[in-house]
């Protein structure tokens, strides 16, 4: 019976488009961190294959696929608020695996076909130990309602034309851990992540290098080593990983959050020229700032106590942190460009959201009442022209009306600003704060000329000027 199973595994994947997933080092799914600019860099630097963060079924199932000319990518993008949940390029379709977070067949095999000839292969999450995918019967949850995750596996792999593999923590026990890979490895995926760590175990623990060793020595599949991030310091490490665990293919988180060049043969950069190459390929891809902030975070790390760093820290925008690294510049030049190409604006988080408790304290500070307020944040690149600038536009507005010319006051708090604008006798502020008074000015001349009716509240939704 097992041999006839075997033989059927090897038709189905026979008929695939293959993925090789033998002697390959891999980019490991990372939530936040495993978005587009950093998959591409770990591929510059010489990952065979990338995984994507973990993308939760249900919030994929609500996106839409769109090309976007403008960037040259693919996009699933949300249309309720313009979200990007997940962005692809050619240069990475035969090389990046997504990564489910499921429960669910039916809802798996939707979004795999969503997404099946714009990847290389489908993974699905079984080893996540945090409340939110165990509450839901996601990640690690399937290791201990195995039917459930091979019936995932399944669905997959019968429907779809892409590889499937699955990524899992072990028991503490050798033998039933090799039950369950045995088990999984029986539906036919292409190959099985392992970090050597059990549900309880976090990542303080040792990496149970040998486990995964016995792991490897009773598949026929590749098995993809993982959890080795604390002895990986430089790429001769991650050979040594190789040889301690017997697989021939591994998968880096860590090391390569902290510095992606881990997978460079001929050692690591500097992590300025990592952080350059990475605000690069986010100004490229336009990643959004809060995204190319926690990652520059992870790999500052320690560094984010020094001047630089708490410079690096106040940045709200992706100029701003290009900035420090020399690429202002190339970021505005970009931006602007993208704008006039016609590039839709991303929705951001709203960069206040993550400052320090301190700083949105100021957020609540209390206007007088005849002051009419909006969030609205003032995004330079949404404005080709100087003369398209808000301020630009109110001027004009009085001079044509007779009125006086606007008035603005601005209000300092710490590092940050908010400005009043007075035009034919009434104040508009934004309740976003700013860098600089300049932005601050602008932004408050913003909802000036949004409630006049001088700048379409719609366009302001859409370029991500209005925080919802
Ligand atoms: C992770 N990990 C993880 N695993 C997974 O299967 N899906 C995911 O989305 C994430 N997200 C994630 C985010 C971040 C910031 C970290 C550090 C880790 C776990 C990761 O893939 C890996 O299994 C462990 O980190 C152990 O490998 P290293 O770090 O020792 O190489």
């Amino acid at each position: 019976m097992l041999k006839k199973l075997k033989v059927i595994n090897f038709i189905m994947s026979e008929s695939k488009q293959r993925l090789d997933y033998k002697n390959k080092t891999v980019l490991a799914p990372m939530v936040r961190v495993g978005t587009l600019p950093m998959r591409l860099l770990a591929l510059d630097y010489g990952a065979d294959i990338v995984y994507s963060e973990e993308l939760i079924d249900w919030k994929f199932l609500r996106s839409i696929r769109r090309v976007n000319d403008v960037l040259g990518t693919v996009d699933f993008v949300d249309p309720a608020d313009g979200t990007v949940v997940f962005r692809t390029c050619p240069r990475e379709k035969d090389r990046v695996v997504v990564q489910l977070g499921t429960c669910d067949p039916q809802r798996a095999l939707k979004v795999a076909k969503m997404v099946e000839n714009d990847v290389a292969a489908i993974d699905i999450n079984m080893g996540c130990p945090k409340e939110f995918s165990l509450k839901g019967g996601m990640g690690a949850a399937l290791l201990k309602d195995s039917d459930k995750a091979c019936e995932i596996l399944t669905t997959l792999i019968k429907n779809i034309k892409i590889p499937v593999t699955c990524k899992i923590r072990i028991f503490p026990d050798l033998d039933e851990t090799i039950a369950l890979v045995k088990k999984f490895a029986n539906t036919g995926i292409s190959a099985i992540g392992v970090h050597g760590r059990t549900i309880q175990e976090r990542p303080q623990h040792p990496n149970r290098v040998e486990m995964i060793k016995e792991i490897a020595k009773s598949l026929d599949i590749p098995v993809i080593a993982n959890g080795g991030s604390r002895e990986i310091e430089k790429f001769k490490d991650i050979g040594k990983f190789r040889e301690a665990t017997g697989c021939n293919s591994v998968m880096i988180a860590r090391a390569a959050q902290w510095n992606c060049s881990i997978f460079r043969k001929e050692g690591l950069l500097p992590i300025d020229d990592v952080i350059k190459a990475y605000l690069k390929y986010s100004v490229d891809y336009d990643n959004s700032p809060s995204n190319a902030k926690y990652c520059v975070q992870n790999i500052l790390r320690e560094l984010q106590e020094t001047p630089r760093g708490k410079k690096f820290l106040e940045c709200q925008t992706l100029e701003q942190i290009c900035e420090i690294w020399d690429l202002g510049d190339y970021c505005h030049k970009k931006q602007i460009e993208y704008q006039k190409n016609g590039l839709q604006g991303r929705r951001e988080v709203n960069p206040l959201s993550q400052a320090p408790e301190s700083k949105r304290r100021k957020i609540e500070i209390v206007l007088p009442p005849d002051v009419t307020e909006l969030q609205c944040a003032f995004i330079r690149r949404n404005f080709i022209e100087d003369t398209d600038l808000p301020k630009s536009k109110l001027l004009v507005y009085t001079t044509k009306n007779g009125l006086p010319k606007p008035k603005y006051e601005t209000i300092q708090e710490d590092k940050l600003f908010r400005s009043i604008v007075t035009v034919n006798g009434k104040k508009y502020s934004s309740s976003f704060w700013e860098k600089n008074k300049k932005f601050a000015e602008q932004g408050a001349a913003l909802v000036c000329a949004c409630f006049l009716g001088l700048i379409d509240q719609n366009v302001l939704v859409a370029n991500g000027s209005i925080l919802r």
